[in-house]
């Protein structure tokens, strides 16, 4: 294992040292106990095995100045391991995962992981732009589903350590070719992980295209604010969202956007994940739970608050803000106690759950949703933070 420090915050601190013993005035002690604070920011990288083709994986370990721990690798750009307090300020992992590389390449429903070119499906697999129609992988029933058979969670990015002056964090980057499952245009795409001082895990996604391409990239971690101790039910949901893309069997959009008031899909209060899972309500019958995109009020144009999810038994909180204009809620229907994970836990049905900040599913043949077309020239940019506390 090899560690980076970075000269510039040690320099920092060695400074603030200085400036104290000259004066004992409040500006300095405050900049002392901030560059302190930055002391004890960390990244350390060491390798994680490697792929089938010989390609060499790294695991990134960010550290933050209050001790969270997020673990990232640079297969997948999937995030690992996220260590928080719980109201006792005990730490715990709590999203799933697997212990190792090799877990994560035979089988992993994208824990953890980036998921691109296209987050969600498109419908059949093929849409048209600019008069072409392309065609692409189909992996979902008769759809395409993120990004399609090899996506961006089962490539190797390149990697470098970023400094922040309240975080740490990971570049991650990706040349998806042209014709890649089928998407036009070579895409470069880069993903930094910041873990901040105010207990943030941000995600901030950039990318350009030298022709007309979809794009839609989202992270896909399993959060279970327990630890991964039981199902996901108790955890107490809030979506900003007054609307909702109802989906056909497929979970393909219709194209409608519809009031979730008087319908289970309705968490504009916080309500427990489990309270209506069960209805007799179709969507939740297509997805066999909640697996559906919400249409986050007033999202889209600024970074707005989207999520809000309250663990009662440790106290953890994850909030959500994104610039995106929808959030996919996934409430883990698909997992069946087939999958041992980390520590040897068997993942049982819906022991946890994900928020995909996104633009819509489906978007490329739905002219009415936000478009999710990148051109050549144009810059790809978005925000996601999630915000850890205890209560
Ligand atoms: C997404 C989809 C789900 C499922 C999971 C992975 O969240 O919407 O239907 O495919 O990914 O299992």
């Amino acid at each position: 294992m090899y560690r980076i420090k970075s000269q510039r915050i040690v320099l920092a601190a060695v400074a603030a040292v200085a400036g104290a013993m000259l004066c004992s005035c409040s500006s300095v002690y405050n900049r002392m106990t901030s560059d302190q604070a930055k002391g004890r920011l960390e990244i350390n990288v060491k390798p994680f095995g490697e792929t089938s083709e010989g390609q060499q994986v790294r695991l990134y370990t960010l550290r933050n100045a209050n001790g969270l721990i997020a673990d990232v690798m640079t297969y997948g750009a999937i995030v690992v391991t996220l260590k928080t307090p719980d109201r006792n300020g005990k730490m715990g992992d709590i999203v799933l995962g697997y212990d190792n590389l090799q877990d994560y390449i035979r089988n992993s429903p994208y824990f953890g992981a980036i998921v691109g070119r296209y987050g969600n499906r498109i419908g059949q697999g093929k849409f048209t732009l600019d008069g072409v129609e392309y065609k692409l992988a189909v992996n979902n029933g008769e759809n395409h589903l993120h990004g399609g058979i090899k996506g961006f969670d089962k490539v190797v990015w390149s990697d470098e350590p970023v400094w922040r002056a309240d975080a740490v964090g990971v570049k991650l980057s990706y040349l998806s070719k042209d014709g890649e499952e089928g998407y036009p245009g070579n895409l470069n795409a880069t993903v930094i992980y910041l873990l901040t001082n105010n207990n943030e895990l941000r995600i901030e996604y950039e990318a350009t295209t030298d022709k007309a391409t979809p794009v839609n990239l989202t992270h896909h971690g399993y959060f279970n604010l327990t630890g991964g101790q039981r199902d996901i039910l108790d955890h107490v949901l809030a979506l900003n969202a007054d609307k909702f893309t109802p989906v056909d069997k497929g979970l393909i959009p219709t194209g409608e956007l519809l009031p979730v008031a008087g319908t289970p899909m309705d968490f504009t209060r916080s309500t427990a994940i489990g309270a209506r899972i069960g209805n007799d309500f179709e969507q939740l019958k297509f997805g066999g739970g909640y697996d559906h995109n919400w249409v986050l009020n007033k999202g889209g144009r600024s970074m707005i608050a989207a999520a809000r999810v309250y663990e009662p038994t440790t106290g953890r909180v994850m909030e959500i803000r994104t610039t995106e204009p929808g959030i996919q809620f996934y409430s883990g229907n698909f997992l069946d106690g087939t999958i041992t994970g980390k520590g040897g836990t068997v993942y049982k049905h819906r022991w946890g759950l994900c928020l995909e900040t996104q633009h819509y599913p489906d978007s490329p043949n739905k002219p009415n949703f936000p478009s999710t077309i990148l051109r050549p020239g144009q810059n790809y940019e978005t925000t996601t933070i999630y915000r850890f506390s205890a209560k």
